[in-house]
């Protein structure tokens, strides 16, 4: 009798050795991003998840955590999943039914939250703006007076359209002074620019691996303050998540004992990630950041195109960028990638580019090779661009701000 189902076929398959191109594409997109060579090698690495290296690690990123997130939070975590895996964490841990949220939401991922707190059957109030709108405090003001909330959730940053919360500090005061908890979506913001958790009174937040950070996929970090914690310690519901229940992660996290059997190379990949960050640091992060930026906005409206956001609340980390009329823009992708091995983002619905500002992408040569294939791409379509008026355009930047973007 065999041992196997005869039924199931065995498939032929390749080995990705045979179909992964030699050179990467170039991913400039809304995330994930490149990594560097140190990143990669530890993310190459399996050890023990337990015992006396893997604890070393845990108090390590913990240490840079605090650093990066801007805090002396102790209750810090690494979750083994996307950044939407620690978006559910802050909810499940914070929400249940009972309490009421309010959702500050402008795009697609700071709506996330309003699913995952309904999901919990918590008691959700939205706020909505138009897509690439920003969240007026005026308007968080008169909702935080109309009701009580226990919590309001909010993005830093909305990569789905480009818009940042620039007045994140201000709106997380009026939560405050509600008495509310905040929720901080900080994903493609975190290292890109300012955040301080602590002074600004932020109770959590957290980010991906993939963007800012400039790690590898499938690990995100989570920071709660000390009145968060309480909140979720003391719930008298059980947690319906076993794995994000922090209660249990701090076992490992804060105990150094067996939880689940932590995401190895992730979080050994995260460690150097977020020690660059350190080397760097964080002054010296957000001004290669914001100039790399600056010089690639520079550059785009030069060539003649047109950003999607105005500068008051264009985000810097993920560039929207108008399609012009007439162009088809997942052609214009396919284009770029196939000839310059360059991968940018399209949207969810709405008709712009978007390219990544984030970690490893703010480079210069990055940023001229992203740029060149873009204005050829499009006059390659029939639309008019300046080709050498954009490439001048990032040039001069570049060369004023030599210094920053290295
Ligand atoms: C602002 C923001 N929040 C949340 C997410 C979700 O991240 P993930 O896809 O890692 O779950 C993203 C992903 O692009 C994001 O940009």
């Amino acid at each position: 009798m065999s041992p196997v189902d005869s039924s199931i076929a065995r498939p032929q398959l390749p080995a990705l050795s045979a179909v992964l191109p030699a050179e990467p594409l170039l991913l400039m997109t809304a995330g994930p991003v490149p990594v560097p060579a140190e990143v990669a090698r530890a993310g190459g690495m399996v050890i023990d998840h337990l015992g006396d290296t893997m604890n070393m690690v845990i108090r390590h990123i913990k240490e840079l955590s605090r650093y990066t997130f801007q805090t002396r939070d102790e209750k810090i975590f690494g979750v083994s999943g996307p950044a939407s895996a620690a978006m559910e964490m802050a909810v499940t841990n914070l929400l249940w039914p009972g309490r009421r949220v309010l959702v500050l939401k402008n795009g697609l991922f700071s709506g996330r939250f309003a699913e995952m707190a309904a999901g919990v059957g918590a008691e959700v109030e939205i706020l909505e703006v138009a897509e690439g709108e920003p969240i007026r405090a005026e308007e968080v003001a008169e909702r935080l007076k109309a009701g009580r909330f226990d919590a309001v959730t909010m993005a830093q940053g909305e990569t789905s359209c480009g818009v940042l919360t620039a007045n994140l500090e201000e709106i997380v005061q009026l939560a405050r002074d509600h008495g509310a908890l905040t929720m901080v979506d900080a994903v493609c913001t975190l290292s890109t620019m300012p955040l301080k958790k602590d002074e600004w009174g932020i109770d959590v937040v957290f980010t991906g691996s993939q963007k800012g950070l400039s790690s590898l996929p499938g690990v995100s970090l989570i920071s709660f303050s000390d009145e968060a914690w309480r909140m979720a310690e003391t719930r008298q519901s059980p947690h319906p998540h076993w794995c994000l229940d922090i209660r249990r992660a701090q076992e490992f996290w804060g105990g150094q004992n067996y939880h689940y059997t932590a995401p190895v190379p992730g979080l050994l990949a995260l460690h150097e990630a977020l020690r660059l960050i350190l080397e760097e640091t964080l002054e010296r992060r957000f001004d290669r950041h914001l100039h790399s930026s600056l010089a690639l906005q520079a550059g785009v409206e030069a060539m003649g195109l047109q950003l999607a956001m105005p500068p008051q609340h264009r985000l810097n980390s993920v560039l929207a960028i108008d399609i012009p009329g007439s162009a088809n823009g997942d052609e214009i992708r396919k284009y770029m990638s196939m000839m310059f091995k360059v991968q940018i983002s399209g949207s969810f619905g709405l008709s712009i580019f978007r390219i990544g500002q984030m970690g490893e992408q703010c480079r210069a040569p990055n940023l001229f090779r992203v740029l060149h294939a873009l204005g050829v791409a499009l006059a390659g379509q029939g639309i008019e661009i300046d080709q050498s008026a954009g490439m001048a355009a990032l040039e001069s930047h570049l060369a004023e701000h030599a210094e920053d973007i290295l």
